[in-house]
């Protein structure tokens, strides 16, 4: 089904999977802890990785079955949704635009450096919508002569989510091939393509065991809705007559903190834990977020000995030079 979706390719796959034996001693302590795995998309190859690869190898087809030449999205400052979009417009030899919220900091560093290095045309929206600044910036540029195509916030509209729906069927045969079987897969969601993408590609490879989104963002009553929408457009997109309802996700909004991107204690010691423990390197704004949550979520007991659970690493290490000062000793 997915092969009837162009599809152009940006990224290394299938990205490899490992144990992380310290990190589950040191969070199994005296009790009766799972053993954790890592799925490592932030090893993408695609400057500095992440989960936005696989979206784009899909959105860049689309761009240029479409014939455009640049691409336009939105996003945080430190957006890596953003980063990758423009590193994937280089590779593919396209143009940037991309429309992030705010004013250009004093310190361009983190994602905002790496925007800058492959070539991104940066517009700062302020405090307008982030949409209706993509919609003047496109004009302008067609008024240049540029043919743009927009992307969403996180690349998350069917085309998109597809990467994930890829995703899911690549680590199917991976489990497989390795006889490992994951109990439950936990990463960090926010704008829906990664985890209706997931939920999709279980419904396809028969995988019925947890599919767990951590809310980096949004209360799970704004989110769910969203997920069912998505997926099943991404179902018809792909032309896979499944039909998807809130039963279908499972979104954990107990780890929202102090906001989007409010890096707090508990994302500190996650970030600082799975560095010393493994020598991995998760990010202040999504993947420690949802480590995080997946600690106390283990230390609570939610997870019993040996149960496998896969950590699903999305990317975003590049923001950690962006809270520097928060995150040193
Ligand atoms: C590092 C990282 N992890 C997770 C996510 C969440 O993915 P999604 O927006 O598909 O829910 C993002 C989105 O920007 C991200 O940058």
């Amino acid at each position: 089904m997915l092969t009837a979706l162009p599809r152009t390719s940006l990224g290394f796959f299938p990205t490899p999977i490992h144990a992380l034996p310290n990190l589950s001693a040191r969070l199994r302590g005296q009790g009766h802890g799972p053993t954790l795995w890592v799925k490592r998309d932030d090893q993408t190859g695609l400057a500095a990785g992440g989960n936005k690869t696989r979206k784009l190898e899909f959105l860049v087809a689309d761009a240029l079955v479409q014939g455009a030449d640049t691409l336009i999205t939105v996003g945080a400052p430190q957006s890596n949704h953003a980063r990758q979009t423009a590193a994937a417009a280089a590779k593919a030899g396209l143009k940037s635009a991309l429309v992030l919220r705010g004013v250009a900091p004093a310190d361009r560093t983190g994602n905002i450096l790496l925007d800058d290095l492959v070539g991104a045309e940066i517009f700062w929206a302020g405090t307008r919508p982030l949409e209706a600044v993509a919609a003047e910036v496109a004009e302008e540029l067609s008024s240049r002569g540029q043919r743009p195509y927009l992307i969403p916030l996180g690349g998350s509209n069917p085309i998109g989510a597809a990467g994930y729906v890829a995703a899911m069927l690549e680590l199917v045969e991976q489990a497989r091939d390795s006889n490992l079987h994951f109990d439950a897969i936990v990463f960090a969601t926010s704008s829906g393509g990664t985890q209706s993408g997931l939920a999709l590609g279980a419904k396809l490879s028969g995988y019925t065991d947890r599919v767990l989104g951590i809310s980096v963002d949004h209360p799970a009553e704004h989110l769910v809705p969203l997920l069912v929408g998505l997926a099943n457009a991404t179902a018809q997109r792909i032309g896979a007559p499944i039909s998807f309802g809130a039963q279908d996700f499972e979104v954990n909004d107990h780890y929202l903190g102090g906001g989007y991107a409010v890096m707090g204690e508990p994302e500190r010691e996650a970030i600082r834990l799975c560095a010393q423990a493994e020598g991995l390197l998760i990010d202040p704004v999504y993947t420690g977020r949802a480590m995080a949550g997946l600690i106390d979520l283990i230390r609570k007991g939610e997870f019993k000995a040996g149960q496998n659970v896969l950590f699903w690493h999305t990317g975003g290490t590049p923001a950690i030079y962006a809270y520097a000062r928060q995150l040193i000793a």
